[in-house]
């Protein structure tokens, strides 16, 4: 179909379906095990419905919002998602162009297929970019990466947690990896493994001995960068990455490509802003200073679902896989549509809701009493 009867971030996944090489999509749409934490991710957000409030002049309606001080758009980022260009022969900078149009924040994967100085320089002058960062068992590269970031302008690091082994992506294996990296981590990591999919064969640089004391050293590396803790998945390890000094976390189970049955992060956002907050971490007027931010990504599909996150305490939300079937299915066109259609949904729904700002849009609207733990 034409790009123009393209109607919900829905509809990309459809088209790919139907049109994206079969490694692609494998490797795209596969989720861990028996994907019950995938579904899990968007069903969450079939639980959680709203309160809307009447009779509020909702003339005007301005959902734009900051990370971090970084202005954008709307309270959505695009998510870092590794090989772009098993979607689309120009891969992630269709993302960074798209993402320069609409002033949104594009988080660049460690395992782009683009290199990390193409989609710097595709970006836009004063253009916000975030770098996902995977720590790799020598230290002096992952260093080497963050100093490179810095010297680039990327503004805050994003080292994923929830990966210290690839998940097992049964749909991904069963097609051969031919090697769509470009990536200088792969390149200069452990030779690929062909026969284990395509997210097997490019993370076994991947350190799984990674733990809470090397995050102090990574800390004073990133210099002014901000650092945020991706992959998050209990209030307990909320509550360290704030006490450690992090800047702040993503909920997040990797789109439920990793442990199967880990929690949808919309299940645990309540629990993890209330830890927070009673140990004085976040919205605490008597502890000025840098906020700690809470992020969530995994099944958020509609503005809807993203007003929820933020109803509940989250700053903003990560976008994964439609952003990248847009790609795929329409290249930056339809990464922009895509970006589009959220717009839209912002504005008609804070008007049907009575929020004319994102700081209307408070816990009493929503209803989370059906939300449970699955
Ligand atoms: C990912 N994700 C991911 N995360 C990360 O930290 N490093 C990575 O290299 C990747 N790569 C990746 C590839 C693909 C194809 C997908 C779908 C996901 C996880 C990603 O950042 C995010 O957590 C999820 O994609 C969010 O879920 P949705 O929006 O895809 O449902």
């Amino acid at each position: 179909p034409p790009l123009a009867e393209i109607l919900s971030l829905h509809d990309f996944e459809a088209v790919a379906r139907r049109t994206m090489g079969k490694r692609g999509w494998n490797y795209y749409s596969s989720g861990a095990d028996d994907e019950i934490t995938m579904r899990e991710n968007h069903n969450a957000y079939h639980r959680v419905w709203f309160r809307p409030r009447i009779l509020r002049d909702v003339g005007k309606v301005d959902y734009s919002s900051s990370i971090f001080g970084f202005k954008t758009s709307m309270p959505v980022y695009i998510t870092a998602t590794a090989l772009g260009k098993l979607g689309h022969p120009e891969g992630e900078v269709c993302l960074t162009r798209a993402a320069a149009e609409h002033d949104v924040i594009q988080m660049i994967p460690t395992l782009a297929s683009c290199s990390f100085d193409e989609m710097v320089d595709a970006a836009q002058p004063g253009q916000v970019q975030f770098l996902q960062l995977y720590v790799n068992a020598d230290r002096s590269r992952t260093k080497k990466i963050i100093k490179h970031a810095a010297e680039r302008g990327i503004k805050a690091l994003f080292i994923t947690v929830d990966a210290p082994q690839l998940g097992r992506r049964e749909k991904d294996m069963r097609t051969k990896f031919e090697g769509a990296a470009s990536s200088q981590q792969a390149q200069g990591g452990d030779k690929f493994k062909r026969d284990e999919g395509a997210a097997r064969a490019i993370s076994s640089f991947i350190d799984p001995s990674l733990n809470w004391n090397d995050l102090a050293d990574l800390k004073e590396a990133a210099g002014d960068m901000k650092v945020v803790l991706k992959g998050v998945q209990c209030w307990e390890d909320a509550v360290r990455a704030a006490e450690v000094g992090m800047d702040g976390i993503v909920l997040s189970n990797h789109g439920g490509r990793q442990l199967d049955f880990a929690p949808s992060p919309l299940t645990i956002l309540p629990q993890v802003v209330s830890a927070l907050t009673s140990q004085g971490h976040m919205n605490n007027p008597a502890r000025p200073g840098p906020k700690f931010e809470v992020f969530i990504d995994g099944g958020v599909r509609r503005a809807t679902d993203v007003l929820k996150a933020i109803a509940l305490g989250a700053t903003a939300v990560g976008i994964g896989r439609p952003m990248i079937y847009a790609m795929s299915t329409f290249g930056e066109d339809g990464v922009s549509k895509a970006l589009q259609i959220l717009k839209d949904e912002f504005e008609m729904n804070m008007r049907l809701l009575g929020a004319p700002t994102l700081s209307d849009v408070v816990p009493s609207m929503v209803d989370i009493s059906a939300l449970g733990n699955a």
